[in-house]
């Protein structure tokens, strides 16, 4: 039943390739234009939209962070992310005009159903993305894009999340063909570069020994630092959730360009720090990340840099390089993340705790 992995997360995390490529199938008509038919709300309806607030839990939230650069950049739609146990007691501002995103591996997490409930209330329209057929979240939505994940048995969310944020982009360039604010061929590029993710998720997946090696040297490990800019901001949060799940170890993730404003007081010798290092572009996002990461090395910090490949520039301050395949800055978080997934899996196994049930944990909690 885990074909042949110790662990139901290490067989989720091998599944993503698969699990990715189902989340894609079907989305587009043979004229090249994307169509998600669970979406039960009419194009109308969906140009009229002016605001759209995401609303999630843990992983799911960190997609929804992702969703929020898709959905500005693609859309130009003003878009807001929330922890969806903090919505409703906001007195949020919401409209008929609002799109509100629930995004639910399980569909059953009881503070996003009632942040959902409370959005209808205000008459705005409610779109879910989850990965269970016919759960709750989903059945007192508007609307559903569902995520071709398959059954996640870990508590802690591997191949949820990146269907997640497949079925972000998704929604993210529907809504960029509605309302017009993207041509066709652009969306159909955007579509042909997702199209190739499963090929360079499983290129990170055979490169997993290195990521094992290293888990290796950090058994013991009191405190473990992620920084991430841009798309990779979420990327950092959700590795360093990771490590509190599976690892019980104290973990924080942070905006590279925040770090100066406070926690680099952190930093002491030999503090293990992972640096998302966003591809080189037009958009120097690189070259901050390079100085980031020069300032924490100049204070005893150890790096550990995933960084694209052909990417010389990062050599000189990596301790320890991962590579991952070129892909766009926007889509970057379904490669990056896997290395991450594969760290605190194999860090947890060796440090004897149950990956599949970690203390505390449930997979889906029914309590707000
Ligand atoms: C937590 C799980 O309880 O709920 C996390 O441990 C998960 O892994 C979060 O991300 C949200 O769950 P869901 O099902 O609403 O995506």
């Amino acid at each position: 039943e885990k074909d042949g992995h110790d662990w139901f997360m290490r067989k989720e995390i091998h599944e993503q390739p698969r699990a990715v490529a189902d989340s894609l199938l079907g989305r587009r008509t043979p004229a090249g234009q994307l169509q998600l038919d669970e979406v039960r709300i009419s194009d109308e309806d969906l140009r009229d939209i002016d605001k759209v607030i995401i609303i999630a839990c843990g992983t799911s939230f960190y997609a929804g962070m992702v969703a929020k650069y898709a959905i500005e950049h693609w859309c130009r739609i003003p878009c807001e992310v929330e922890l969806a146990s903090e919505f409703r007691y906001r007195d949020p501002i919401l409209t008929r005009e609002t799109l509100v995103v629930a995004i639910s591996q399980s569909g059953e997490t009881a503070d996003t159903l009632q942040a959902i409930r409370h959005a209808r209330t205000q008459r705005s329209k409610v779109l879910a993305i989850c990965n269970t057929n016919g759960s709750t979240i989903p059945r007192e939505s508007d609307a559903v894009i569902y995520t071709h994940a398959g059954p996640e048995i870990g508590v802690a969310s591997t191949k949820g999340f990146l269907t997640q944020l497949v079925a972000c982009y998704l929604l993210a360039l529907y809504l960029a063909q509605v309302k017009g604010t993207r041509y066709g061929d652009e969306i159909n590029q955007v579509m042909d570069q997702l199209e190739a993710m499963p090929g360079h998720i499983q290129t990170v997946l055979d490169r997993e020994e290195e990521v094992y090696a290293l888990a290796k040297s950090y058994v013991g490990a009191r405190s473990v630092l992620f920084l991430g800019r841009h798309a990779g901001y979420p990327v950092a949060l959700e590795g360093a959730l990771k490590l509190k799940e599976l690892a019980y170890l104290h973990a924080e993730g942070f905006a590279a360009g925040e770090l100066k404003h406070g926690p680099i007081a952190l930093v002491e010798q030999d503090l293990p720090i992972w640096c998302v290092v966003p591809p080189r572009g037009r958009d120097q996002l690189h070259e901050k990340m390079i100085s980031g990461i020069q300032e924490v090395r100049a204070r005893g910090a150890r790096t550990i840099c995933l960084a694209e490949d052909g990417d010389t520039a990062i050599e000189p301050y990596a301790d320890v390089l991962i590579r991952l395949p070129k892909v766009p800055t926007l889509l970057q978080p379904l490669v990056a993340a896997v290395p991450l997934q594969l760290f605190a899996c194999e860090l947890a196994t060796l440090m004897g705790h149950d990956v599949d049930q970690p203390r505390n944990l449930a997979k889906s909690v029914t309590v707000e």
